[in-house]
């Protein structure tokens, strides 16, 4: 069954049911994921994001702070200043604890800094109420997770597709599209599978052209190959380095994987909530590619 089509003999209310429930499964897969107990993510009455001014850079964050607790309180990010510019490719590395989860968080506007402040794509995320900022993760923002996060009951081409109907565009149309991104990631044969019918490294491809598919400015990455073998990792990884290129998006991976920051431009090193250095990817790993 294709995303809003309704059961045999039924009609127009049954479809915008189907259609409803598959939103609202992925909204909450997402906020899920990123493990944020505070926000509301409604995706009724979304107005618009763009009024706040551009700058130059995807990301920006100002001398950002993120404290959680009252009591004993826990510095889990301190006096961040990091600016990503379009097109860039930043990994972001560190032990557990060091503030990684938290700077996504901050980033998708799932969550506010106790102090400073964290811009995308040129918008102040702390001006936005939590329906503005739903929109900004549906226009501005493609993820992609190491668990895939793809929506189990769906299709390929429906879970690509999903982000443009999202967005309002007609079923047909948002999946005209997918079935194109679906053979830009090479599973053009794969469109009518549902994810158990696929392997790890084809399921990260349907998430990578679910997280392209809007041409996002932004493409946030939490562990992409986390959960593949090496030589699909691999593949993945060679997969973004072209689509990366070919639509420009930023590009702002949490990683562990060496190969996978070697990809990168710059590596941002987190420990203990601070930015403990940045520097170029090991070359040898970088002349790998
Ligand atoms: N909701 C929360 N409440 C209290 N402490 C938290 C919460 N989320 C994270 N922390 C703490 O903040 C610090 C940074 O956590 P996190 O950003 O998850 O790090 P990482 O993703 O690098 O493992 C850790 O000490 C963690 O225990
Ligand atoms: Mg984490």
């Amino acid at each position: 069954m294709l995303l809003g089509d309704a059961p045999p003999g039924r009609g127009h209310a049954d479809r915008r049911l189907v259609t409803r429930w598959a939103i609202a499964a992925w909204t909450v897969q997402f906020r899920f994921r990123v493990n944020d107990p505070g926000s509301i993510d409604s995706s009724h009455g979304a107005s618009s994001t763009n009024g706040s001014p551009m700058t130059q850079s995807t990301i920006q964050l100002e001398q950002v702070c993120k404290n959680y607790g009252n009591g004993k309180v826990v510095h889990a990010l301190r006096d961040i200043d990091l600016s990503v510019a379009q097109g860039e490719r930043v990994a972001v590395m560190g032990p557990s604890g060091s503030g990684k989860s938290s700077l996504l968080n901050l980033i998708c506007g799932l969550d506010d800094p106790t102090s400073g402040t964290v811009s995308v794509a040129g918008i102040k995320i702390l001006d936005l109420n939590d329906d503005q900022r739903t929109r900004m993760r549906r226009e501005k923002i493609g993820m992609i997770f190491q668990t895939f996060n793809l929506l189990p009951t769906l299709s390929a081409v429906e879970n690509a597709a999903l982000p443009l109907r999202l967005q309002g565009m007609h079923r047909k149309e948002a999946e005209h599209r997918a079935a194109a991104m679906l053979e830009r990631v090479g599973l053009g044969t794969r469109i009518t599978h549902r994810p158990d019918e696929m392997s790890g490294g084809e399921r990260q491809r349907v998430a990578i052209a679910r997280a392209l598919i809007f041409s996002p400015p932004l493409l946030l990455g939490d562990e992409p190959t986390g959960n593949l073998d090496s030589a699909t990792g691999e593949e993945i990884l060679v997969l973004l380095d072209d689509l990366q290129k070919e639509f420009n998006s930023t590009l702002f991976l949490v990683t562990h994987n060496d190969l996978v920051a070697s990809f990168c431009d710059r590596v941002v090193i987190l420990r203990d909530g601070h930015i403990l250095k940045e520097q170029r990817p090991d070359p040898v790993l970088a002349g790998s590619h």
